[in-house]
């Protein structure tokens, strides 16, 4: 099951399944749309999705006027996100550990390492992780191997902007390198690219992600996201 566009009044949503879980739905606020309008709109579209056998829905990461809206419908907070952004200025470092591109076959211990690396809620499974290599036209996937794969990135590009879609690293090899190499990489293919801004979210209470960042020239925005949920009455 993939994602589709559902027009409700004036607004329009992005639904589909969250990650592989079929009870549990995906919702967005299509790019077209400038802002939420209606409370009433959310409502109808959860209803929609309750009638299509869903009992939960998590949101993507919203602006705070969409949250807003998606708050008086009856969602929560489940987690707010910095934004963090870097120019792509100055020296971007080397890679002090050697990546590769990752392969197809080299998905299911990709798939591993983020199972280890993230708490259950943001386990990407097959179809996240399809999601974060189609979410741009142009995408760069890279692997740390030492035996075994232990790190990934996952790095998109629209027009000069980039994203850090993805970043983990297996528990065992932390803090050696692999998190700034896997980085650094992206930050040289966007500049190569003529890329003018690298953009990453990452959970405020993330420390370990917002030091590496910030020690590698990821400047803090102003602006904060939250990913809202919501459960079906029983
Ligand atoms: C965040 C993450 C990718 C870092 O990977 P890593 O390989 O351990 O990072 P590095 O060894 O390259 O660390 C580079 C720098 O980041 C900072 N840093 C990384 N982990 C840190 C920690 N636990 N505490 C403080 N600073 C930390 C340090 O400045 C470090 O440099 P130093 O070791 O010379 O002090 C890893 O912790 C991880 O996979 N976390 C879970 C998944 C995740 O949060 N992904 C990012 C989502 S946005």
């Amino acid at each position: 099951m993939t994602r589709r566009s559902l027009t409700v009044g004036k607004d329009r949503f992005v639904v589909g399944p969250w990650h592989d879980d079929p009870t549990v739905a995906y919702l967005s606020v299509a790019p077209v749309s400038a802002v939420l309008t209606s409370r009433a709109s959310v409502e109808r579209c959860l209803a929609g999705l309750t009638e299509s056998g869903y009992r939960a829905a998590v949101t993507a990461a919203l602006k705070p006027n969409d949250a807003h809206v998606f708050q008086t419908a009856g969602f929560e907070v489940r987690e707010r996100l910095h934004v963090l952004q870097h120019d792509l200025s100055g020296d971007l470092g080397g890679s002090s550990h050697p990546l590769r591109r990752a392969r197809r076959r080299d998905r299911p211990a990709v798939l591993d390492v983020d199972r280890l690396a993230f708490e259950s809620f943001w386990h990407l499974g097959p179809s996240g992780l399809d999601e974060a290599l189609n979410a741009t036209s142009s995408v760069r996937f890279r692997v740390a191997e030492t035996d075994e794969i232990v790190g990934y990135a996952v790095c998109g590009r629209a027009y000069d902007i980039g994203y850090l879609q993805r970043l983990a690293v297996h528990p065992l090899h932390l803090r050696r390198g692999i998190g700034a190499a896997l980085v650094q990489d992206s930050l040289r293919w966007l500049r190569r690219r003529r890329g003018r801004m690298m953009l990453v979210n990452t959970q405020e209470s993330n420390a370990e992600a917002l030091a590496l960042y910030q020690r590698l020239g990821f400047r803090m925005g102003s602006d904060h996201l939250t990913v809202l949920s919501w459960t079906a009455p029983s």
